[in-house]
């Protein structure tokens, strides 16, 4: 439950679930209000001035699931493997209000974006962005999927870029934002990246980002191996390094197979997403030695939610093996040079399995 602390959820057979929530008489800091919310009607709902479990009156057999820090004094048995696994399973296939809160996430978050992209345009630093991106989804800071990434030029090519410059850059080149809003606990997770004024072969790559990125979350459907997306991918952006002449003289297989394109795109082509951002139960088996960083190694099914995440970035502890190497020769150095200063693209959005596709919630909300 957003902003309770020492919440208690008691799931009892043939009775309906008692969410216990901590609400103290404390006249330092006001209560947090329980908004109406159509879910309550599942739910015996209470408020306890203690931060303890509720009674367990004739409960004969328990597991308790939680931070084992806080569990030590408690009765039944704690995190049981096969329970939170089973748990986590029930989580891997969203029902229609579940998919109706990530779309709702995704129009939300998407305002924010635009308001972004607006603020970029107009030589916004990226404090100013992150105030524009917070003011038009109306979210604090503290209430959002996770801190929004938001790097201006060369900021743009670490992935997790986390700081934001107060100071306006002298030239805005690029902007990749990475940020999402929080629906009734379900998470929107979505990246875009701008070019600047003038930067045309950087808007370039953006517009070839951005095709190879619709193929792929075309590709997504029941029976589909994730993985094979992922894959997909590498060779998309083979293709698009050959075609925008950043790598001359080598073939598009040779690019995949001699780890040339995971210089350019080092992370997963995405993962789960549901009340966390990187939902659970998606990798049932140890990645393989070419995808060590993907999160999602199933099948996909109806009902999934995964995001669709490629990018291509200019980053320097990456590039330099690379150019010292044998491969070095086919990197067009010049272009590289002028590239590097846009740090990187990365275009990303929300996509549910259907019965015999996909609806991609992102494109949705922009629209
Ligand atoms: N925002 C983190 C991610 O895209 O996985
Ligand atoms: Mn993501
Ligand atoms: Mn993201």
């Amino acid at each position: 439950m957003a902003g309770f602390e020492h919440a208690w959820l008691l799931i009892r057979k043939g009775q309906k679930p008692l969410l216990s929530l901590y609400q103290p008489v404390d006249f330092w800091h006001a209560s947090l209000e329980l908004a109406q919310e159509p879910w309550q009607g599942e739910f015996e709902l209470r408020f306890s001035e203690s931060r303890s479990a509720p009674e367990l009156n004739g409960v004969s057999q328990l597991a308790i699931i939680g931070d084992p820090s806080l569990l030590a004094d408690l009765p039944g048995d704690e995190n049981p493997g096969a329970l939170c696994a089973a748990l986590d399973e029930t989580r891997v296939h969203k029902t229609a209000y579940e998919i109706a809160c990530l779309a709702r996430a995704n129009k939300l978050a998407m305002a924010g974006h635009h308001a972004a992209r607006d603020a970029f345009l107009a030589g916004a630093s990226e404090f100013a962005i992150n105030l524009a991106y917070q003011h038009a989804t109306q979210q604090r800071e503290v209430d959002a999927p996770y801190h929004s990434i938001i790097g201006v030029n060369d900021h743009a090519g670490t992935l997790h870029y986390q700081y934001y410059d107060t100071a306006a850059p002298t030239k805005s080149r690029s902007l990749l934002i990475d940020a999402g809003v929080r629906y009734r606990g379900y998470c929107s997770d979505i990246t875009r990246t701008i070019a600047g004024v003038g930067e045309g072969r950087f808007a370039a790559l953006v517009q070839g980002l951005e095709q190879l990125q619709f193929r792929l979350c075309k590709m997504v459907a029941p029976g589909v191996d994730y993985l094979d997306i992922h894959r997909k991918t590498h060779q998309g952006i083979a293709a698009l390094l050959s075609s925008a002449g950043l790598v001359n003289d080598l073939s598009d297989e040779d690019m995949v197979a001699e780890g040339v394109t995971r210089a350019f795109f080092p992370h997963g082509i995405g993962h789960f997403l549901g009340v966390q951002v990187h939902d659970v139960a998606g990798k049932p088996v140890p990645p393989p030695a070419d995808a060590p960083f993907l999160r999602l190694l199933r099948t996909l099914e109806p009902g999934m939610v995964v995001t669709i995440e490629p990018g291509l970035y200019f980053i320097p502890s990456l590039l330099e093996p690379l150019l010292s190497g044998p491969f070095g020769r086919h990197i067009n150095r010049p272009l590289l040079d002028e590239l590097q200063g846009c740090g990187g693209i990365r275009i990303e959005d929300n996509v549910v399995v259907t019965d015999s596709g996909s609806r991609n919630l992102t494109r949705e909300a922009e629209a």
